[in-house]
């Protein structure tokens, strides 16, 4: 696996040139060595023909991708090379382990849980995922192992985040979004949250900056937990949440403007309308979107601020994958 060598002022751009060849390598992280950044690429020929320095180095594998890996090794003493091929990553959320089972596995049930226990000795529960079903985005799920529960206190970004698998939506791997924003964010900033959950932007949000953050949810359970969680890292907090429990959109047109609203929009659920007139100097508004569909969602965005008498530069990036060609998109809107 080489790694190219370039100037940390060249980084971003020479990253973004590697992704649009398909020459990066997004499961490793990249590493900064003084007034160099070495970035993870994969291998071929065409690397060595951007004019960049290439190292024969492997750079470490992202943390959850470290995981998988163990997983993928443990398992490999039971399961065939053809078998390993269908395995899919999985999430830990507290003490619980949630895994996609395809058909192809269906028989090897057992030995996933065996392994699973064995990389994560701290598990209790162990369920198999389904899909996002209803407004609330309720996932269903089969319990495979362990005690009957989809509850447990989940850490992330230095907050503690109690869930319940069954009762409401939990996306543990946007922990590093939850970051991004927690860090554009600034003291003083009034922060309108919709579509808030069990409040995971609000907590890492308010954990690191000393903001006054509206959030507003209809799921009744995810609201109780949202209420809990505020409880619960009280002490950790430097901004304060008020947390609404009720449907956005009867809500926010209630609400006075906000320096920046951040949408987590629930899936098929178009929220620009109500969210883009509340934001008074920055949106940050998530969908998902084809990828050849990208710069007419960044041509929407920018028609409806028009439509508002506002300006606004729209830059689009891409949080996770979702489906072949299908990403979770962040639209961070900058209005004038
Ligand atoms: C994609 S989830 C995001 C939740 C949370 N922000 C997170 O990242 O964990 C969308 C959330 O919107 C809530 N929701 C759906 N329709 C709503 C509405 N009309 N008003 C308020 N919340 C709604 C769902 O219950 C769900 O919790």
């Amino acid at each position: 696996m080489p790694a190219v060598k370039v100037r940390k002022e060249e980084a971003e751009r020479a990253k973004r040139l590697l992704k649009r060849l398909g020459l990066y390598d997004g499961r490793r992280r990249p590493k900064r060595e003084g007034e160099w950044v070495l970035l993870p690429a994969v291998g071929g020929d065409a690397i060595g023909t951007l004019g960049y320095e290439v190292l024969p180095l492997e750079l470490p594998l992202r943390p959850e991708r470290q995981l998988y890996k163990n997983l993928e090794s443990i398992l490999a003493e039971r399961l065939s090379e053809d078998e390993l091929k269908h395995l899919r990553r999985y999430d830990v959320i507290g003490d619980v382990a949630v895994i996609q089972i395809p058909p192809e596995l269906e028989h090897r049930v057992d030995d996933i849980v065996w392994g699973l226990r064995r990389v994560h000795p701290f598990l209790r529960v162990i369920a198999r995922k389904g899909f996002h079903e209803g407004k609330f985005r309720i996932r269903d799920y089969s319990i495979i192992w362990g005690e009957e529960r989809l509850n447990t206190v989940h850490r992330e970004n230095g907050v503690e985040i109690a869930v319940d698998l069954s009762k409401a939506f939990f996306n543990p791997r946007m922990k590093g979004e939850r970051y991004r924003l927690a860090q554009l964010v600034k003291d003083g900033e009034r922060v309108l949250i919709p579509f808030a959950g069990v409040l995971p932007y609000a907590l890492v949000i308010a954990r690191y900056r000393r903001v006054k953050i509206t959030a507003v949810e209809l799921n009744r359970d995810a609201y109780e937990l949202g209420l809990e969680n505020v409880r619960r890292n009280e002490r950790k907090l430097r901004g304060e949440i008020e947390f609404i429990h009720g449907d956005a959109f009867k809500v926010l047109p209630e609400l006075p403007g906000h320096d920046r609203v951040i949408s987590p929009t629930p899936r098929g659920v178009d929220a620009l309308a109500l969210t883009l007139p509340k934001a008074e100097r920055w949106l940050h508004y998530y969908d998902f979107v084809h990828e050849d569909e990208i710069a007419a969602f960044r041509r929407r965005i920018t028609e409806e601020c028009r439509r508002l008498g506002r300006e606004c530069e729209v830059r689009v990036k891409k949080v996770s994958d979702f489906k072949p060609h299908v990403f979770k998109v962040c639209a961070d809107v900058k209005l004038g």
